[in-house]
């Protein structure tokens, strides 16, 4: 039995839930929004499909007490709104903040002891609360981190080659968020450095690296929130966990030397974060890392007392 939790049934949470059913990924799905209402409208919205997919799962409603024997949490609660409001994820800071507190003691409460995987923003400074409240192990909490902002890497770099997203690999690293930086030593195309490829002139290598980094306000702009790339992207996680891939992937990971939660590089399984691992980077590439993770670890510490 597949047993998955949702915590947060906005745009995000709700096209992760519709993903994960889809797959047929899941066999019991609890669904939790501290909106009783909109919670009730989507277990309806969703059980009303049942009879028109090929999947099934049984599917609980707004009860903490179901996390105790769940193999995974998403964590997915916040205030769109805020953000698109702002154009600004830290926007959310002091809200999710407050929501990791309640949350997380709500999920330390229940005796999970699944893996968590946290998509609220500010991600990095989010996981980070979460992880202390829950007192969750360093491995069986991470999140989404900078697993989405490659992904728009991929893409607007795939875009100026001509190539497929898939066929672009490397990593943004760093803060979901402003300090992100693409690591361009780490980016090949089809197996060949981007940084030979690009002296022809034809990328503008920060024009890519701002596309990726501004990529949610363009979908913002147009529809007040993002969903859908974000939902693969957790989605493909839960894969990696479910099915114990070893899946090398970017994910808002605990770096021992920030001493926080961070965009990074790591090998994920069936325990969550089987290990980091390290990539070579230019002595700019490292500085960038070392600033992003102090803009985080500031933002972490807001509200502490
Ligand atoms: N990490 C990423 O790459 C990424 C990408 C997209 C969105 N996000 C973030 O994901 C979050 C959700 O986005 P969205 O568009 O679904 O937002 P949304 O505003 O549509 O939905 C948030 C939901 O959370 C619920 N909620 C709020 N506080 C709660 C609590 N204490 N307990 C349970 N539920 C609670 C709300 O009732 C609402 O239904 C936001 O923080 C957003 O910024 C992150």
């Amino acid at each position: 039995m597949r047993k998955i939790a949702v915590i947060g049934l906005g745009n995000v949470g709700t096209t992760v839930a519709h993903d994960l059913l889809l797959r047929g990924l899941v066999d019991e799905l609890v669904l939790i929004d501290s909106n009783e209402k909109k919670a009730q409208a989507e277990y309806f919205d969703f059980s009303d499909s049942f009879a028109r997919i090929p999947n099934n799962a049984v599917i609980k409603l707004n009860d903490y007490g179901e996390l105790k024997d769940a193999d995974i949490v998403i964590t997915s609660f916040g205030d769109v709104a805020a953000t698109a409001k702002t154009g600004d994820r830290f926007a959310e800071l002091p809200i999710n903040l407050k929501n990791a507190e309640t949350v997380g003691q709500k999920i330390k409460a229940s005796g999970f002891d699944g893996i968590l995987i946290n998509i609220s923003n500010p991600c990095d400074a989010i996981v980070n609360r979460l992880q202390g409240v829950t007192g969750l192990p360093h491995n069986r909490i991470f999140g989404t981190g900078t697993f989405l902002d490659t992904a728009r890497m991929q893409r607007a770099v795939g875009h100026v080659f001509g190539e497929a997203p898939q066929n672009v690999s490397g990593f943004v690293l760093g803060e979901h968020g402003n300090s992100q930086f693409t690591a361009w030593s780490t980016v090949k195309i089809d197996g060949q450095p981007l940084t030979k490829l690009a002296d022809d002139g034809k990328a503008n290598l920060d024009e890519l690296d701002k596309t990726a980094r501004d990529g949610a306000f363009v979908v913002i702009e147009g529809k007040g929130y993002t969903c859908f790339a974000i939902a693969a992207c957790a989605v493909e996680m839960v894969q990696a966990v479910f099915a114990d891939l070893h899946q090398f992937m970017p994910a808002s990971v605990f770096l021992e030397q920030y001493d926080c939660y961070i965009g990074y590089p790591a090998v994920i399984g069936k325990d969550g974060v089987e290990r980091i691992q390290p990539v070579e980077l230019t002595a700019d590439e490292q500085s960038k890392l070392d600033q992003s993770a102090q803009t985080i670890k500031e933002k972490a510490a807001q509200g502490k007392n």
